[in-house]
């Protein structure tokens, strides 16, 4: 989602260094860019509509801001692009967020000319008629902000300084030797600094050529500024031998797999605050979402523990029966998905105990929570989730488990299925003369029974995000409840046969859609004649979810590129949605 970069900077090198910014927070999805650094007394603005250009140049400044947008107030055009300025371009801002008040704030404005159709030039107008009033950029952006509705992050300039303020969207900043930074994802940072500032919400900051100052967005009242130092390596568009990242993340997952078996003590705490809860909620969105259902059938099979799941945009509906004693972990990627932040907030109020699971250190979720068990898959790039759902899953398989007193137990499982994904990605040629067979499908199904149905959840989404061909995962007992009037000849259904409790069920499915002539893709260790297509991967006990959901990864990969499409940036999503 938009991402933003500022920086003051002491080699009189802003402009470019914004504009590698912006490249390091590109994979959050974006579909234009800007960058303005002041030349002549006035910002200039640089933006296009797409993604920003390989090798670009820009002249000499010592301020500049920037911005990825993700358009949601106005269309994908160069005037709705960010930044936006003040009538006499003083003044520039850039924005993540929504002013949900927009149009009540655009009648304070007179004699202003407004050029674009977005909410965010409405609150660069208004700060200018504050500051001429006040003449200091922070009071003029803290009246601005009081002003306004919903969950913002801005970053506004004169030229001298840059006052960031955020609530909800995430803003970090950093003071390294070539200046003061700001920015919306700490890897913009870290090529530059590893001592990280973290806003809360309702902070503020005023950064200028002595350093960076930090304040109550509404009082004014000057805060301690604490700096985290972190220990992650910044992650620059490092492919290493892979064209895309999302094959290099694919191929990233024994790794992860086994880093996370060997610190596998790591889930021992919540593992005993789960049993003590009065309930545990898992809340997710997407493949995150899938990675929680996974977990009620993990803790019903290893722990004979009941577990809820809810995705996070539905939690506010059921949230009722939450209180003191019940145990909320959100899972999450990022960290920063607002659909799961909310819930962790209602639950915070009603006193649960919050535990995040998620990759990135420092994240909202990560700051929100009581207990923390990090997913430790490395950074993330690809918009299209593979690794991070695997470490999900994995940590899944290892709470039921210590929560069951065998964690030991765990261990094997998941250093059994890092082996067996090895042999999956070693047959990734097969999975690519497959996708250059179904690549003009309209669409795919995919069935699963028990761990396999949140399995084919998750290859359905992979399928469509990435490749835009239709696709659909069911669990193999609600084919006669309605679904099987979508088959016809030929249509292809993948269907995951593990060896465990649901194998003969599924293949009784795969029969069901075989005799209405579906091509009919089988994932598990023993080939049939049921079987149009069969890919062996071997069952590996409760983690057999590992090594299976490689295939419907390298499939949507493989798929999406014989289309023509690029797998890391698909249409209209974001890697990181933090606005609702
Ligand atoms: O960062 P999060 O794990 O909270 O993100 C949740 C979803 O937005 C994410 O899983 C999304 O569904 C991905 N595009 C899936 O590949």
């Amino acid at each position: 989602m938009c991402g933003i970069f500022g920086i003051i900077s002491s080699d009189n090198n802003a402009p470019t260094s914004t504009y590698k910014g912006l490249l390091d927070i590109e994979y959050r999805g974006y579909d234009s860019w800007g960058v303005a650094f002041l030349k002549d007394n006035q910002f200039k603005i640089e933006k296009e509509i797409g993604f920003l250009p390989k090798d670009k140049t820009f002249e000499s400044a010592e301020v500049a801001v920037g911005h990825t947008r993700w358009a949601t107030h106005g269309g994908v055009t160069e005037l709705n692009a960010h930044p936006h300025t003040d009538c006499d371009k003083k003044i520039v801002l850039v924005h993540n967020g929504i002013i949900e008040n927009y149009l009540s704030l655009k009648k304070e404005l007179i004699g202003h000319k407004l050029i674009s159709e977005t909410d965010t030039e409405i609150a660069v107008h208004l700060i200018e008629d504050e500051y001429r009033l006040t003449g200091d950029l922070k009071k003029a952006v803290s009246n601005v902000f009081k002003k306004v509705d919903g969950l913002n992050a801005f970053v506004v300039s004169n030229g001298s300084q840059i006052v960031a303020v955020k609530k909800g969207s995430p803003v970090v900043a950093g003071s390294a030797a070539n200046g003061s930074i700001v920015a919306s994802d700490p890897n913009a940072i870290l090529p530059h600094t590893n001592k990280l500032l973290f806003l809360e919400d309702n902070d503020l900051i005023e950064i200028d050529k002595s350093g960076i100052k930090l304040f109550d967005a509404h009082t004014l009242l000057e805060k301690d500024v604490k700096y985290t130092d972190v220990d992650w390596k910044y992650q620059g568009a490092d492919l290493a031998d892979f064209p895309h990242f999302m094959l290099k993340e694919i191929y990233e997952q024994p790794k992860v797999l086994l880093a996370l078996a060997e610190n596998a003590s790591a889930v021992t705490e919540i593992a005993e605050d789960i049993k003590k809860a009065y309930g545990t909620y898992f809340v997710g969105c997407g493949t995150a979402s899938y990675a929680c259902l996974t977990g009620v059938y993990l803790f019903s099979k290893i722990a004979h523990r009941h577990v809820n799941f809810s995705i996070g945009s539905e939690f506010t509906y059921i949230q009722d029966y939450i209180k003191k004693g019940s145990l909320v972990a959100a899972v999450s990627q990022s960290g920063e998905t607002i659909d799961v932040v909310e819930p962790f907030q209602i639950a915070k109020r009603k006193e649960a105990t919050l535990v995040a699971m998620t990759n990135v250190i420092g994240s909202t979720l990560y700051r929100m929570a009581d207990k923390k068990l990090m997913l430790n898959a490395g950074p993330e790039k690809a918009v299209a989730g593979t690794k991070s759902f695997t470490s999900m899953v994995a940590n899944m398989i290892l709470l039921a488990y210590a929560t069951a007193g065998d964690l030991k137990a765990g261990v094997e499982v998941l250093e059994k299925s890092a082996k067996e994904i090895e042999k999956v990605l070693e047959k990734a040629d097969e999975i690519k003369a497959l996708a250059d067979k179904l690549h003009t499908s309209k669409n795919i199904y995919i069935l699963g029974r028990g761990l396999s149905y949140p399995l084919a959840l998750e290859a359905a989404l992979k399928i469509k995000e990435i490749s835009y061909i239709h696709a659909e995962g069911f669990a193999g007992g609600e084919l006669k409840h309605g679904v099987i009037a979508l088959i016809e000849k030929n249509t292809p259904v993948i269907v995951f046969v593990p060896n465990d409790e649901t194998k003969h069920a599924i293949l009784a499915s795969a029969q069901e859609v075989k005799a209405r002539g579906a091509f009919v893709i089988g994932i598990g260790e023993e080939e049939t004649e049921v079987f149009d297509y069969f890919f062996r991967v071997a069952d590996t006990g409760a983690s057999s979810i590992l090594p299976m959901v490689v295939f419907p990864q390298l499939l949507s990969y493989y798929l999406t590129v014989k289309l023509g499409l690029n797998p890391d940036k698909p249409r209209n999503l974001a890697k990181s949605v933090v606005v609702k």
